[in-house]
C-alpha cells in the first residue's frame, strides 16, 4: 500500500506515545506509523496490544543517541514528519542519575534533527519536527501567575534543564537552519498506561498492596493535570493545524495540591474496590522532600484554544474515575511492570525517605 504520509513517532511504547501512536493509527488509515523505541523500564509494547496487527503500524526497537542507526532509518524511510517524545522523563531518576538525561533528551533530540535535515533538504510544506516538552523547562512559579509561551526558561531539575536545554537545540535549528518544527510544553499528564513511578499510578498501586502512599515533605506542592487523551488530542492538533516555528502551551486549567489530589484518589479508590471511606487516607505518609521541588507549576493554554481550538474534554473527577477504573482493571499489567527492575528502584528511591 502507498501511505499519503510516513510519521516517526519516537517513544510511542511509553505512557503518552502510546496513547499518540493509537490515535494516529486508528484516525489515519492512509498513514504509515512508525514507532521507534528503545523500550528502556518505561517503554512496554504491551500498551499497543490492541493496535500492533494494523497494516500502518510499524515498530522498531533503537535507540535515539545512535546517530548512525538513526540516520539509517531516515534514509530508508524518508518519513515527512516526526512526532518526539522518546525520553527520560522522571525527576526523582534525574536527581539519581542525570548523565541518563543529558545522553537521551539532548543528544537524542540533536541527532533525530540532524538526520531529519539530512533528507528534508527543502524543506517542503508537509515536512515538520514536533518536539514534545514539559512545562518544567519554565521553572517554579509562586502562588498567583500561570506559564505563556513567553516565560522566560528556569528549569531547577536536572530532568526540566535537561529539556530545557533539547528545546534551545530544536529553536537554535528552527533560526540557524530555518528547519520545520514545533514544540510544545505540556503540563503533568495522568491516565492509563502511565508507568507506577509517577504520583498518581504509584499511589494506587500502593493503595492495592497496602503499602504507605510517601507524600513529599508537606505535600503543599501544586501541579495542573491534565489527562492523557486529551494531550494526544492536543499533538494530533498542533502536528496538523499549528505553525512551523511556534511553540504552544497545554495544559488541563487543573490546578491541584498533591495532598488534595491524594484525598481526593483516596475517597475514588474506597468507592471502587467497595472499602470503607477512610481506609485508603490511612496510608498517607508524609516523608522527606524531593531535593529542590518546585512549588507551582500551571499553564496558560489560551494559545492553543484561541489559534487552533483545542481544550481539554474532561474534568478532574471524571478523568481519575477512568484511570482508577483502568488500573483496577488492569491487573497484570500493573503485576507486570512492577516486577524485576522496577522494585529495585523503589526500594532504593524510598528507603531513605520514611
Ligand atoms: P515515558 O517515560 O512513559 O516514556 C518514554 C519512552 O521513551 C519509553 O517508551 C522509552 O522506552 C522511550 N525511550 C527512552 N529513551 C530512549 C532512547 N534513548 N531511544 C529510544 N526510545 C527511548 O514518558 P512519557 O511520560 O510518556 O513522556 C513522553 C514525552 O512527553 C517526554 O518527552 C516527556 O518529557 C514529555 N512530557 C511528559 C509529561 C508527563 O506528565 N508525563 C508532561 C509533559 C511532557
Ligand atoms: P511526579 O508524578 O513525579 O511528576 P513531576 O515531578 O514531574 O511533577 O510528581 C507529581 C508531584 O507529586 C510532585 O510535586 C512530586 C509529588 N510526589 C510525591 O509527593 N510522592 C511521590 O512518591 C511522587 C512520585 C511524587
Amino acid at each position: 500500500m502507498k501511505f499519503k504520509r510516513k510519521i516517526l513517532i519516537t517513544g510511542g511504547a511509553g505512557f503518552i506515545g502510546s496513547h499518540v501512536v493509537r490515535l494516529f493509527v486508528n484516525t489515519y488509515p492512509d498513514y504509515l506509523i512508525f514507532n521507534f523505541d528503545n523500550l528502556t523500564y518505561a517503554g512496554n509494547l504491551e500498551n499497543l496490544k490492541d493496535i500492533e496487527t494494523a497494516d500502518n503500524y510499524r515498530f522498531e526497537k533503537g535507540d535515539i543517541t545512535d546517530a548512525l542507526l538513526v540516520s539509517d532509518l531516515f534514509h530508508q524511510m524518508q518519513f515527512d514528519g516526526v512526532i518526539h517524545l522518546a525520553a527520560e522523563s522522571h525527576v526523582d531518576r534525574s536527581i539519581d542519575n542525570p548523565m541518563a538525561f543529558i545522553h537521551t533528551n539532548i543528544l537524542g533530540t540533536v541527532n533525530l534533527m540532524n538526520a531529519a535535515r539530512e533528507i528534508w533538504a527543502d524543506y517542503q510544506l508537509n515536512q515538520r519536527f514536533y518536539h514534545i516538552s514539559t512545562d518544567e523547562v519554565y521553572g517554579s512559579l509562586g502562588e498567583t501567575g500561570l506559564f505563556t509561551e513567553t516565560t522566560a526558561y528556569d528549569p531547577q531539575s536536572p530532568y526540566s534543564a535537561s529539556k530545557a536545554s533539547s528545546d534551545h537545540f530544536v529553536r537554535a535549528y528552527i533560526n540557524t537552519y530555518k528547519f520545520p518544527a514545533i514544540i510544545s510544553n505540556c503540563s503533568n499528564n495522568y491516565g492509563p498506561n502511565q508507568f507506577p513511578e509517577k504520583l498518581i499510578p504509584l499511589f494506587i498501586h500502593n493503595i492495592q498492596n497496602k503499602k504507605p502512599l510517601p507524600v513529599y515533605g508537606d505535600g503543599n506542592y501544586t501541579r495542573d493535570w491534565l489527562y492523557v487523551e486529551d494531550h494526544a488530542r492536543a499533538i494530533d492538533t498542533i502536528f496538523h493545524h499549528g505553525q512551523r516555528g511556534e511553540t504552544y502551551n497545554i495544559g488541563g486549567h487543573n490546578e491541584w495540591k498533591n495532598i488534595d489530589l491524594v484525598r481526593l484518589l483516596c475517597r475514588i479508590m474506597d468507592e471502587e474496590r467497595g472499602q470503607a471511606q477512610g481506609s485508603a487516607e490511612q496510608l498517607i505518609t508524609f516523608v522527606k522532600d524531593r531535593p529542590g521541588h518546585d512549588k507551582r507549576y500551571a499553564i496558560d493554554a489560551g494559545k492553543i484554544k484561541t489559534e487552533l481550538g483545542w481544550q481539554p474534554s474532561l474534568n478532574f473527577e471524571e478523568g481519575l474515575l477512568l484511570t482508577v477504573r483502568w488500573y483496577l482493571q488492569n491487573e497484570i499489567w500493573l503485576q507486570n511492570v512492577t516486577s524485576g527492575s522496577y522494585q529495585t528502584y523503589y526500594e532504593k528511591q524510598y528507603l531513605n525517605r520514611f
